[in-house]
Protein backbone atom coordinates (compact mmCIF):
# COMPACT_ATOMS: atom_id res chain seq x y z
CA UNK A 1 0.00 0.00 0.00
CA UNK A 2 1.17 3.44 -0.74
CA UNK A 3 1.37 6.43 2.07
CA UNK A 4 0.18 8.79 -1.05
CA UNK A 5 -2.77 10.02 -2.14
CA UNK A 6 -5.09 7.65 -4.47
CA UNK A 7 -4.10 8.22 -8.12
CA UNK A 8 -7.14 9.61 -10.81
CA UNK A 9 -9.07 7.63 -12.40
CA UNK A 10 -9.71 8.95 -16.40
CA UNK A 11 -11.53 7.12 -19.20
CA UNK A 12 -11.43 8.02 -22.63
CA UNK A 13 -14.75 7.52 -24.62
CA UNK A 14 -16.36 7.41 -28.23
CA UNK A 15 -17.87 5.31 -30.77
CA UNK A 16 -16.14 3.08 -33.26
CA UNK A 17 -13.87 5.09 -35.30
CA UNK A 18 -13.46 8.01 -32.92
CA UNK A 19 -9.61 8.23 -32.43
CA UNK A 20 -10.27 7.62 -28.48
CA UNK A 21 -6.73 5.04 -28.63
CA UNK A 22 -4.96 7.21 -30.44
CA UNK A 23 -6.05 10.44 -28.11
CA UNK A 24 -5.44 8.61 -24.67
CA UNK A 25 -1.74 6.96 -25.87
CA UNK A 26 -0.92 10.49 -26.89
CA UNK A 27 -2.27 11.99 -23.18
CA UNK A 28 -0.43 8.90 -21.45
CA UNK A 29 2.63 10.23 -23.14
CA UNK A 30 2.38 13.64 -22.60
CA UNK A 31 2.12 12.79 -18.62
CA UNK A 32 4.81 10.07 -18.07
CA UNK A 33 7.04 13.15 -20.37
CA UNK A 34 5.99 15.24 -17.37
CA UNK A 35 7.47 12.76 -15.09
CA UNK A 36 3.92 10.88 -14.05
CA UNK A 37 2.90 7.54 -12.80
CA UNK A 38 0.70 6.49 -15.65
CA UNK A 39 -0.86 3.23 -16.41
CA UNK A 40 -2.38 3.14 -19.85
CA UNK A 41 -5.27 -0.18 -20.37
CA UNK A 42 -8.02 -0.71 -22.42
CA UNK A 43 -11.32 -2.04 -22.62
CA UNK A 44 -12.21 -4.78 -22.59
CA UNK A 45 -8.54 -6.30 -22.09
CA UNK A 46 -5.82 -5.16 -20.20
CA UNK A 47 -5.44 -8.55 -18.55
CA UNK A 48 -4.48 -12.01 -20.23
CA UNK A 49 -7.87 -13.09 -19.41
CA UNK A 50 -9.53 -10.01 -20.70
CA UNK A 51 -7.66 -10.35 -23.70
CA UNK A 52 -9.07 -13.80 -24.38
CA UNK A 53 -12.95 -12.26 -23.56
CA UNK A 54 -11.92 -9.83 -25.70
CA UNK A 55 -11.35 -12.77 -28.32
CA UNK A 56 -14.59 -14.42 -27.47
CA UNK A 57 -16.66 -10.92 -28.06
CA UNK A 58 -15.01 -11.53 -31.61
CA UNK A 59 -18.45 -13.63 -32.11
CA UNK A 60 -21.98 -12.24 -32.00
CA UNK A 61 -23.02 -13.64 -28.45
CA UNK A 62 -26.33 -13.00 -27.09
CA UNK A 63 -27.13 -9.23 -25.71
CA UNK A 64 -26.74 -10.45 -21.98
CA UNK A 65 -23.79 -13.03 -22.78
CA UNK A 66 -22.09 -10.12 -24.46
CA UNK A 67 -22.81 -8.30 -21.47
CA UNK A 68 -21.32 -10.57 -19.14
CA UNK A 69 -18.40 -11.12 -21.18
CA UNK A 70 -17.54 -7.44 -21.24
CA UNK A 71 -18.17 -7.32 -17.29
CA UNK A 72 -16.35 -10.45 -16.32
CA UNK A 73 -13.15 -8.41 -18.16
CA UNK A 74 -13.98 -5.54 -16.32
CA UNK A 75 -14.01 -7.67 -13.31
CA UNK A 76 -10.99 -8.64 -14.02
CA UNK A 77 -9.39 -5.73 -15.21
CA UNK A 78 -10.49 -2.81 -12.04
CA UNK A 79 -9.49 -5.79 -9.34
CA UNK A 80 -5.71 -7.08 -10.72
CA UNK A 81 -4.73 -3.83 -12.45
CA UNK A 82 -6.74 -0.45 -12.02
CA UNK A 83 -6.99 -0.76 -8.61
CA UNK A 84 -3.96 -1.80 -7.35
CA UNK A 85 -2.32 0.89 -9.58
CA UNK A 86 -4.59 3.38 -8.01
CA UNK A 87 -3.78 2.79 -4.44
CA UNK A 88 -0.51 2.92 -5.50
CA UNK A 89 -0.92 6.54 -6.78
CA UNK A 90 -0.60 6.28 -10.88
CA UNK A 91 -2.96 7.93 -12.94
CA UNK A 92 -5.01 5.39 -14.72
CA UNK A 93 -6.01 6.10 -18.21
CA UNK A 94 -8.56 3.42 -19.69
CA UNK A 95 -9.81 3.33 -23.09
CA UNK A 96 -13.11 2.61 -22.55
CA UNK A 97 -14.87 1.82 -19.10
CA UNK A 98 -18.77 1.48 -17.93
CA UNK A 99 -19.92 4.76 -20.18
CA UNK A 100 -19.13 1.97 -22.70
CA UNK A 101 -21.74 -0.52 -21.19
CA UNK A 102 -24.33 2.06 -21.34
CA UNK A 103 -24.00 3.66 -24.85
CA UNK A 104 -24.03 0.16 -26.39
CA UNK A 105 -25.82 -2.77 -24.10
CA UNK A 106 -28.51 -0.58 -22.50
CA UNK A 107 -28.81 2.32 -24.91
CA UNK A 108 -28.24 0.65 -28.32
CA UNK A 109 -29.30 -3.11 -27.25
CA UNK A 110 -31.95 -2.23 -25.21
CA UNK A 111 -30.69 -4.08 -22.26
CA UNK A 112 -32.65 -3.13 -18.36
CA UNK A 113 -30.75 -0.36 -17.29
CA UNK A 114 -31.74 -1.08 -13.68
CA UNK A 115 -29.97 -4.55 -13.93
CA UNK A 116 -27.38 -3.23 -15.92
CA UNK A 117 -26.67 -0.41 -13.34
CA UNK A 118 -26.40 -2.91 -10.41
CA UNK A 119 -24.39 -5.99 -12.14
CA UNK A 120 -21.81 -3.35 -13.37
CA UNK A 121 -21.52 -1.78 -9.76
CA UNK A 122 -20.40 -5.18 -9.37
CA UNK A 123 -17.44 -5.54 -11.90
CA UNK A 124 -16.20 -2.62 -11.43
CA UNK A 125 -16.72 -2.90 -7.39
CA UNK A 126 -18.10 0.78 -6.98
CA UNK A 127 -15.13 2.57 -8.99
CA UNK A 128 -16.07 5.54 -11.52
CA UNK A 129 -13.92 7.59 -13.23
CA UNK A 130 -13.11 11.02 -12.16
CA UNK A 131 -12.97 11.81 -15.78
CA UNK A 132 -14.63 10.82 -18.97
CA UNK A 133 -13.27 12.54 -22.32
CA UNK A 134 -16.02 11.93 -24.39
CA UNK A 135 -14.80 12.08 -28.42
CA UNK A 136 -17.53 13.14 -30.23
CA UNK A 137 -17.99 11.63 -33.86
CA UNK A 138 -21.11 11.53 -36.40
CA UNK A 139 -20.96 7.54 -36.61
CA UNK A 140 -20.75 7.59 -40.40
CA UNK A 141 -17.33 9.29 -40.29
CA UNK A 142 -16.17 6.81 -37.71
CA UNK A 143 -17.09 3.84 -39.43
CA UNK A 144 -15.89 5.06 -42.24
CA UNK A 145 -12.52 5.50 -40.94
CA UNK A 146 -12.73 1.94 -39.14
CA UNK A 147 -13.53 0.15 -42.94
CA UNK A 148 -11.14 -2.21 -44.04
CA UNK A 149 -9.94 -2.81 -40.43
CA UNK A 150 -9.10 -6.65 -39.66
CA UNK A 151 -11.70 -8.54 -37.23
CA UNK A 152 -13.42 -6.82 -34.90
CA UNK A 153 -15.36 -7.01 -31.39
CA UNK A 154 -18.77 -7.92 -33.07
CA UNK A 155 -20.17 -4.49 -31.60
CA UNK A 156 -18.31 -2.42 -34.01
CA UNK A 157 -19.82 -4.11 -37.06
CA UNK A 158 -23.30 -3.29 -36.07
CA UNK A 159 -24.84 -0.72 -38.78
CA UNK A 160 -24.82 2.89 -38.74
CA UNK A 161 -28.16 2.78 -36.72
CA UNK A 162 -26.96 0.89 -34.14
CA UNK A 163 -23.89 3.40 -33.75
CA UNK A 164 -26.39 6.40 -33.83
CA UNK A 165 -27.80 5.09 -30.89
CA UNK A 166 -24.93 4.67 -29.75
CA UNK A 167 -23.87 8.06 -29.75
CA UNK A 168 -26.75 9.24 -28.57
CA UNK A 169 -26.37 6.95 -25.26
CA UNK A 170 -23.01 8.84 -24.65
CA UNK A 171 -24.43 12.48 -25.27
CA UNK A 172 -27.41 11.80 -22.96
CA UNK A 173 -24.74 10.24 -20.58
CA UNK A 174 -22.55 13.73 -20.92
CA UNK A 175 -25.84 16.33 -20.39
CA UNK A 176 -26.25 13.94 -17.10
CA UNK A 177 -22.84 14.50 -15.62
CA UNK A 178 -21.51 17.49 -17.16
CA UNK A 179 -18.98 18.07 -13.86
CA UNK A 180 -17.37 15.20 -15.31
CA UNK A 181 -17.69 14.73 -18.60
CA UNK A 182 -15.06 16.52 -21.27
CA UNK A 183 -17.18 16.46 -24.45
CA UNK A 184 -14.35 17.15 -27.27
CA UNK A 185 -15.02 17.13 -31.30
CA UNK A 186 -13.27 14.13 -32.59
CA UNK A 187 -13.94 15.90 -36.35
CA UNK A 188 -10.93 17.87 -35.59
CA UNK A 189 -7.25 17.10 -36.47
CA UNK A 190 -6.30 14.57 -34.38
CA UNK A 191 -3.36 16.41 -32.99
CA UNK A 192 -5.81 18.89 -31.58
CA UNK A 193 -8.21 16.76 -30.41
CA UNK A 194 -4.52 14.97 -28.16
CA UNK A 195 -4.54 19.07 -26.78
CA UNK A 196 -8.02 19.56 -25.83
CA UNK A 197 -7.98 16.16 -23.90
CA UNK A 198 -4.48 16.79 -22.74
CA UNK A 199 -6.14 20.36 -21.35
CA UNK A 200 -8.98 18.51 -19.54
CA UNK A 201 -6.80 15.79 -17.96
CA UNK A 202 -4.52 18.52 -16.74
CA UNK A 203 -7.52 20.49 -15.27
CA UNK A 204 -8.64 16.93 -13.24
CA UNK A 205 -5.38 16.24 -11.95
CA UNK A 206 -5.00 19.08 -10.56
P1 LIG B 1 -12.40 -2.09 -30.20
O1 LIG B 1 -11.90 -2.92 -31.33
O2 LIG B 1 -11.51 -1.86 -29.04
O3 LIG B 1 -12.91 -0.74 -30.77
P2 LIG B 1 -12.48 0.71 -30.37
O4 LIG B 1 -11.10 0.89 -30.93
O5 LIG B 1 -13.53 1.57 -31.04
O6 LIG B 1 -12.53 0.78 -28.86
O7 LIG B 1 -13.74 -2.76 -29.74
C1 LIG B 1 -14.38 -2.46 -28.62
C2 LIG B 1 -15.84 -2.63 -28.93
O8 LIG B 1 -16.50 -3.09 -27.76
C3 LIG B 1 -16.52 -1.35 -29.38
O9 LIG B 1 -17.40 -1.61 -30.45
C4 LIG B 1 -17.33 -0.97 -28.14
C5 LIG B 1 -17.63 -2.29 -27.51
N1 LIG B 1 -17.90 -2.26 -26.04
C6 LIG B 1 -19.20 -2.50 -25.61
O10 LIG B 1 -20.11 -2.72 -26.42
N2 LIG B 1 -19.44 -2.51 -24.27
C7 LIG B 1 -18.48 -2.29 -23.34
O11 LIG B 1 -18.75 -2.30 -22.11
C8 LIG B 1 -17.14 -2.05 -23.82
C9 LIG B 1 -16.03 -1.81 -22.84
C10 LIG B 1 -16.90 -2.04 -25.18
Amino acid sequence: MSSGARGRFIVFEGGDGSGKSTAAAAVAARLEAAGQRVVLTREPGGTPAGEAIRALLHHRLSPWAELFAFLAARAELVSTVIRPALEGGATVICDRFAPSTFAYQVHARGLDPVVVRTANRAAAGGLEPDLVVYLDIDPAAGLARKAGEGPAVATGQEGLEFHRKVREGYLLQARDDPARWAVIDASLPAERVAELALERVLRALR
